[in-house]
């Protein structure tokens, strides 16, 4: 049998001998903050294929391969079917004008019928869309019967058979598709258009938006390890891989089939994203986190599953085993809150005789119980009660709650509409607001220590470190984050007074303040300036003086991305 180590081995083998650089998975915490999480390969490539950066210069080959960590929540209510995941892993190999759809079709052909031996059961390709100028991919079409005269070619439709863009905007194409034992299990891309909205505008078929073709051609492909190990190890479906064989073996047999995949998919998941650093919170990734899980904890898991996940993963993923002890805490401690308020919440929802989108809210704000638990425990009770009315119910909180904290932070809220900084109480407010300082005075050491190239393309701030994301094009060395360091802490031992000043944008740019690219700023904009040190625009909240920032420390400096690092520092 074909373990999934080989089955890994083999796909980047396969394609290093043909010409493919091999790249490691980018984090699932995407570059592009206009989606959540990064759920697909070529997300950490998008700047490739449409020319922003140079494949050739990065990793001296125009040709790439990976296997990416990946995670979609679109298919969340899907999870304990046979075939659908929130956390999976996906090889991939992409071309940015290396080669094209003859190629691409070839490789895969032969990759699946002669490296796996594997009969293709039949494949896909589109069907066009004449009113986006986009036609019939009969070349693709005629590519697979050259290869094999007998394979059934089917045609598909825009929302089958094309790609794409991820996030606001991007690359896209039609795809053609391969399908194993009637599972689709492997997505080629054929990257030829930008899009400059998003999917959803596109599959409208009322935006404005353009469908421009790109200068280069390229090629995307994204197959499912588990359904590939699947379909290779002879089983009826993923959970009965060695993916997730010693998980499944740690859960109870007391739970039903459907729980056992809920409880082994949410694991893995919450295993990968406790190691990215997410904590569970009440917002984007952090609410996913937490709803994954409070669900498996509701059912009173042991926290031994954790350790099946790392020890499975453990050989691709290192730092899984590094962080183990960071995984546990950050899960107990949600476990702590979990406890204290469930008791209380399912005490009030046994006393409600109908639930409705309100109360089933109010139950998860006061006590945490999630949809999915108010919906199994209430039953009947619960039986009108549906995703989209609770869902909006949470929005509404969102937006009070967002309304609130830009009143405390100033009235101006700009950064936090991003969700760069987050506080929770007075204390953690203090700690943030001099974290946030220090971002801007690293942020300024690292352009004029590694020059104007270096932009901003993320910031996170908690309470305990900042986390600054800039693109540069090679790794630090150690004495260059020594400089770095040592810059900003003599802003710091200088104590400069901080001065804010409301302008419009138009001439804050022009006085030269830094904006951050990826925000919409107000026409009226405030601008923070450290002496001539540093001069950002910015929602603030800043300390008065440099010097109640504290020592700062440059904790780590790795890759996010293809071109993107990120550095994370504490203030002492
Ligand atoms: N980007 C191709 C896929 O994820 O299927």
């Amino acid at each position: 049998m074909l373990t999934h180590q080989k089955i890994r081995q083999k796909f980047l083998e396969f394609f290093e001998q043909r010409g493919h650089k091999i790249v490691s998975s980018s984090s699932l915490l995407p570059n592009d903050q206009s989606v959540l999480f990064t759920t697909a390969g070529m997300q950490q490539f998008k700047p490739y294929y449409t020319g922003q950066a140079d494949a050739k210069k990065d990793f001296d080959f125009l040709n790439t391969v990976s296997i990416q960590k990946s995670m979609r929540t679109s298919d969340i209510d899907e999870v304990g079917d046979e075939t659908h995941l929130t956390f999976f892993e996906m090889l991939g190999n992409f071309s940015f004008g290396g080669y094209w759809k003859k190629e691409a079709i070839q490789y895969s052909h032969d990759f699946i019928t002669k490296e796996m031996g594997l009969r293709i059961g039949h494949v896909s390709v589109f069907e066009g869309l004449p009113s986006a100028g986009v036609p019939v991919d009969e070349e693709s079409e005629q590519i697979w019967k050259s290869l094999d005269s007998n394979i059934v070619v089917k045609k598909a439709n825009i929302h089958d058979n094309f790609w794409g863009p991820t996030g606001n905007e991007g690359p896209c194409g039609p795809t053609t598709e391969i399908y194993l034992d009637g599972v689709e299990v492997w997505n080629i891309v054929f990257n030829e258009f930008y899009y400059s909205g998003s999917r959803e505008e596109l599959l409208s078929g009322k935006s404005s938006k353009k469908l421009d073709k790109l200068k280069t051609l390229g090629i995307d492909t994204g197959m499912g390890l588990e359904r590939l190990t699947m379909v290779l190890q002879h089983k009826n479906n993923i959970f009965e891989t060695d993916l997730f064989e010693p998980l499944t073996q740690s859960i109870p047999n007391h739970f039903d089939l459907r729980t056992k995949r809920i409880i082994a998919d949410h694991s893995r998941t919450i295993v990968f994203l406790s190691s990215e650093g997410i904590i569970p919170s009440n917002k984007e990734q952090g609410y996913v986190l937490r709803r994954l899980m409070r669900r498996i904890m509701a059912l009173n898991i042991s926290e031994d599953i954790i350790d099946s996940v790392i020890n499975t993963y453990a050989e691709q993923y290192p730092e899984l085993q590094a962080k183990r002890r960071e995984i546990h805490n950050i899960y107990s401690e949600e476990l702590v809150k979990f406890n204290k308020t469930l008791r209380g919440g399912l005490n009030e929802l046994k006393r409600l005789e109908k639930v409705d989108a309100v109360g089933a809210f109010r139950l998860y704000e006061s006590f945490g119980l999630p949809y999915e638990l108010i919906k199994d425990v209430a039953k009947d009770r619960a039986k009108d009660l549906a995703r989209e009315a609770f869902d909006q119910e949470f929005k509404k909180h969102q937006e009070k709650s967002r309304a609130g904290a830009e009143k405390k932070f100033g009235g101006h809220g700009l950064l936090l509409d991003t969700g760069e900084l987050r506080a929770g109480n007075e204390e953690e407010l203090k700690k943030a607001t001099r974290l946030h300082t220090a971002t801007h005075l690293l942020h300024a050491s690292l352009r004029k220590v590694l020059g104007e190239e270096v932009k901003q393309a993320g910031s996170d701030i908690t309470a305990e470190r900042l986390r600054f994301d800039f693109n540069f094009s090679h790794k630090l060395t150690s004495e260059e984050l020594q400089k770095i360091e040592d810059m900003a802490n003599e802003t710091v031992e200088n104590d400069y007074k901080i001065t804010k000043e409301e302008m419009s944008y138009e001439d804050a740019i022009k006085s030269g303040a830094l904006a951050f690219f990826k925000l919409k700023y107000p026409p009226t904009v405030n601008v923070y300036s450290v002496g001539d040190f540093s001069k950002e625009l910015c929602g603030g909240p800043h300390v008065s003086h440099t010097a109640e920032v504290g020592h700062i420390r440059i904790t780590k400096e790795e890759a996010v991305s293809a071109g993107v690092r990120r550095i994370r520092a504490v203030v002492e």
